[in-house]
């Protein structure tokens, strides 16, 4: 999701830094050009060696080396974003105040980029109103300053002041400085996961669904700059995004509600969600207790809450279902897409190996109203999402 950005990461003498391996190992995992370079002091933290092994480029740690004298006016125009994580007490301070006695400083000041930093230090440190006014200045100079988080601390002590995490920081980038506009001022609903049919008090009907199909589009969706509506069953899957609404329900006729709640208001609806076709006609208000004689349960069916969309839906409305089918698959697939009245059919099938509920890929076949049909060979769930994303940019924006 950061494909051909130049981040350049910068890391101060901290604790902490040992995080800003990880950070950089991520950040080029989501296919970012990244740079890094360093106080001194933070190379008794972590080795050069080790970043640049990982950021597949030369790590700055000197104004000077030897003959020859590294460009940081070149480092800082270079870069898309300058991230600087940790951001220690003393580097903050030199910053506050125009302090150039070292390379990262040196590349602060020429900087022509956006900087985003992540502090981190103990909690006294942190809380001491040195810290605050410096830390006011750097605001006031447009640089955007990380939330520290609260825990263990190098002192040993609890309180705050921890770097925020990796995974944070990069969530954090992405949605802040890297969403595209193409689906900017379109609203969209994913349905994802699950739905619990409730028996008794601790017993339910469910499926194997593990929502990530529908996390993973409601992220690219959100990526490309939609305001997105994510309506998810139960599911262990985290929302990579803060800026996505995530409503979580149990059963079938609550995703309903929520669906029904939001549907007007939507330009796009992608239904994910395996809703279950059955619900516990009278589920027991008390644990059922076990007796010698057979147990049955009546079932009776739910809404089908995308061929109510379907049906409803006015005509600058596109909605995806999905298909799971085991056989006749490309027959059952079209026959849904026409009942239930969608825009387009994301067929899952059973049968490719290395697909399914629980895994990170799929492999599906994608029919339109219009008779399009597109086989999309096993991959990513994340990268099937951007494909099936593509399409709903394409059609949406005609
Ligand atoms: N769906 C829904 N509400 C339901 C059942 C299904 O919104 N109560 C949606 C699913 O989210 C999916 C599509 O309908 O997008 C296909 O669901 P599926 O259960 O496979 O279809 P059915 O209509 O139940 O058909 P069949 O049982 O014949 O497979």
């Amino acid at each position: 999701m950061l494909t051909g950005k130049k981040i350049l990461v910068g890391i101060t003498g901290s604790i902490a830094a040992y995080k800003s391996i990880i950070l950089v190992r991520l950040l080029v995992k989501a296919g970012a050009e990244v740079r890094v370079v360093m106080t001194p002091a933070a190379k008794d933290f972590v080795s050069p060696l080790v970043l640049s092994t990982l950021s597949k480029n030369k790590v700055y740690c000197e104004l000077a080396e030897a003959d020859e004298w590294s460009n940081h006016v070149e480092l800082g125009r270079w870069a898309d974003l300058f991230i600087i994580a940790p951001l220690s007490c003393n580097t903050l301070a030199k910053m506050a105040h125009g302090f150039c006695d070292n390379i990262l400083l040196a590349v602060y000041l020429s900087a022509t980029c956006s900087v985003v930093v992540a502090p981190a230090m103990d909690e006294d440190m942190w809380k001491h109103p040195s810290t605050k006014q410096n830390l006011a200045k750097l605001i006031s100079f447009g640089n955007t300053v990380m939330e520290v988080n609260h825990g263990e601390l190098a002192s040993g002590l609890i309180g705050d002041g921890r770097m925020a995490e990796p995974e944070s920081i990069i969530q954090f980038i992405q949605s802040s400085y890297f969403r595209n506009n193409s689906l900017a001022g379109k609203k969209a609903l994913v349905t994802a996961g699950p739905t619990y049919e409730s028996i008794d008090p601790v017993r339910f009907i469910g499926n194997h669904s593990s929502a990530k199909m529908g996390f993973a589009i409601a992220e690219a969706l959100y990526m490309e700059g939609a305001e997105v509506y994510l309506i998810t069953g139960p599911s262990s899957e985290q929302i990579q995004f803060d800026g996505i609404h995530k409503m979580e329900v149990q059963s079938a006729s609550e995703m309903y509600d929520q669906v029904m709640a939001l549907f007007t208001q939507m330009d796009i609806g992608v239904f994910s969600a395996a809703v279950a076709d059955y619900t516990v006609f009278n589920p027991a208000v008390e644990k059922i207790k076990k007796k010698d004689a057979e147990l049955n349960i009546t079932l009776t069916k739910t809404k089908d809450i995308l061929a109510e969309a379907g049906n409803t839906k006015k005509p600058h409305q596109l909605i995806i279902g999905f298909a799971l089918e085991t056989e006749n698959e490309k027959v059952n697939a079209l026959d849904k897409l026409a009942r239930k009245n969608a825009d387009f059919i994301v067929l899952n099938s059973l049968r490719n190996e290395g697909a399914g509920f629980a895994g990170n890929n799929n492999a599906v076949t994608i029919f339109s109203k219009s008779g399009m049909e597109k086989s999309i060979g096993l991959k990513s769930k994340k990268a099937i999402a951007k494909d099936i994303v593509s399409l709903i940019k394409e059609t949406v924006n005609v």
